[in-house]
């Protein structure tokens, strides 16, 4: 796979949704944005005015997650009181468009309708620069305020450049500087971008994100394990036979193309987003709940995983199928795609902790495009019983199960525990029942979404769900021997789960989702 070049990916950035808007959706909003405004229930001060910058502000991300959550954070009395929201881009247009687009993403993606009232007041705030118009440093100038957020929402090999072009700018001090991953494109390029970074930033101002770390759910993994003895006495190789993590999605490339075919799902899930969940489910308790010592332990959680070998990784690419009952293009034949592509869009793969808390518990990781549905999981299975007491009496062993602990991150966010139980009769039958957890039956609403509390934290300067330097530099490391040697691809048909080879990986274990969904 060739990497491709800055300018290229930028061209991915676009809109499908200019054709005007609708503002009178809904006439006034709920509460101002005034005083202390509200997070998933909790009352929280508004961070220290500040401008916001968005580098690639007419991207993908953008338009999808970042701007909606910003009107998110407006409508909650979230946002700084005073600071300008500068978009960024190389695309040539002007503040009348930018609004008129923000205002369609907010309507498209935003938890909340596009009040009038608030959309008035934030729309003020909303400025654009190109960049032909001289630079960062020129939309450094549009800034009104001596504290500022720069959020870098573009693709890795754009994010050296623009941290030269912010040092020369000037524009260091008061900066707390946003990168959304991957961060680099494998350990020397991302060693590359850190010295490059420290030449310019102090540690404390940058936030290198991984959105999932804003997923409630994710952070949940930390209070399950900490916050009840009960499954700490069982978290360890004594008891666990092994843990799948699965980031699955139905979705295809869906337009970011472009920006996909230079990362592939290696870069783009499991670098991340899988190896930050793993982190979490593995890591030793921290000595308190503060950043620097949670990021301590995850950070040691990857530095005991042994290197990845490329003989423990399936690499998978779809080919036409059918996804939730659409026919789907095959990977090859989307627009953007060369059609010879050798970009995997699914990867699964067997890990290893060396520590004495997991030596010889495989960590199965697996992601895709275009399964058969969206399910993020992670499933701790535990080992079987050692004696099988049921075969004396008759019982087909096939039936029974181990117990295991599923942790759905999304969707139908919650915690299901499986264990067997006894079918009602005169006779000994087994059967696995389920322990149920939903978050939205217990707490009555949906979790946040993740970056509107990534942005506040950012804001606010608290660093706890952003990564540390040490974390990323280890989880390319662990990458590397297969970055160097890919595995030959195999395909899949858009719709199924995957190709046949990660059912191998994984052996008589299986798949957790494959037993109860769609089989192959
Ligand atoms: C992003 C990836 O980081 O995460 C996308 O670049 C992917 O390819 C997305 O679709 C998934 O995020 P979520 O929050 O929908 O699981």
């Amino acid at each position: 796979m060739r990497e491709p070049a800055a300018d290229e990916l930028l061209r991915d950035d676009r809109y499908d949704d200019e054709e005007g808007v609708d503002y009178d959706v809904v006439p006034e909003r709920p509460s101002g944005p005034e005083g202390a405004g509200t997070l998933a229930g909790y009352t929280l001060k508004p961070p220290p005015d500040q401008d916001i910058i968005l580098v690639g502000a007419t991207g993908d991300l953008a338009r999808r997650k970042l701007i909606p959550a910003i009107y998110d954070l407006f409508i909650d009395g979230l946002l700084p009181n005073e600071g300008a929201i500068i978009g960024y881009a190389r695309e040539e247009t002007d503040d009348e468009t930018f609004k008129l687009r923000a205002a369609n993403a907010i309507k498209a993606h935003a938890r909340r309708p596009l009040y009038d009232e608030a959309w008035i007041e934030l729309r003020d705030r909303l400025v654009y620069v190109p960049r032909s118009a001289g630079g960062l440093g020129f939309a450094g100038k549009r800034t009104t305020k001596d504290r500022r957020l720069i959020y870098l929402s573009t693709p890795p090999t754009a994010v050296p450049g623009l941290v030269d072009e912010i040092a020369e700018a000037n524009l260091v001090e008061g900066t707390r500087l946003v990168i959304e991953k991957p961060f680099g494109f494998d350990l020397g390029s991302s060693q590359d971008l850190d010295r490059r970074l420290r030449g310019h930033f102090d540690e404390s101002q940058i936030f290198r994100i991984d959105h999932y770390l804003g997923k409630e759910t994710v952070q949940n993994i930390m209070v399950l394990r900490f916050g009840n003895h009960i499954w700490e006495r069982v978290w360890n190789r004594d008891a666990i036979d092994h843990v799948q993590i699965t980031v699955a999605e139905s979705i295809g490339t869906g337009g970011r193309a472009a920006f996909y075919d230079g990362v592939g799902a290696m870069r783009d899930i499991i670098q991340n987003h899988a190896l930050q969940v793993l982190s979490m489910v593995a890591m030793e308790p921290p000595i308190n709940f503060t950043a620097n010592a949670i990021r301590d332990e995850t950070a040691k959680a990857l530095q005991a995983m042994k290197l990845v070998q490329p003989k423990d990784v399936v690499r998978g690419q779809y080919t036409s199928g059918t996804v939730e009952g659409r026919p789907a293009l095959g990977y090859r034949e989307e627009t953007g795609v060369p059609p010879d592509s050798e970009t995997e869009t699914y990867v699964a793969l067997r890990a290893e902790i060396d520590n004495w808390r997991w030596a010889g518990v495989p960590f199965y990781l697996r992601t895709g495009k275009r399964l058969p549905r969206r399910d993020t999981e992670v499933l701790i299975s535990f080992k079987e019983a050692p004696v099988h007491l049921w075969e004396s009496v008759g019982l087909d062993m096939d039936e029974h199960r181990p117990n295991h602990l599923a942790i759905r991150i999304q969707p139908d966010e919650g915690i299901t525990f499986t264990f067997m139980a006894k079918v009602p009769g005169p006779e000994i039958g087994l059967r696995a029942v389920n322990m149920h957890f939903s978050y939205e039956d217990s707490f009555m609403t949906e979790p946040a979404e993740a970056y509107e509390r990534l942005l506040f934290d950012a804001m606010d300067g608290d660093a706890m769900l952003f990564l540390r330097d040490d974390a990323v530099r280890r989880s390319w490391e662990v990458l590397q021997p297969v970055l160097d040697d890919m595995p030959p691809l195999q395909f899949y048909p858009a719709g199924s789960w995957g190709p046949r080879g990660a059912d191998a990986l994984i052996g008589e274990r299986r798949w957790h989702m494959h037993e109860k969904h769609i089989p192959h």
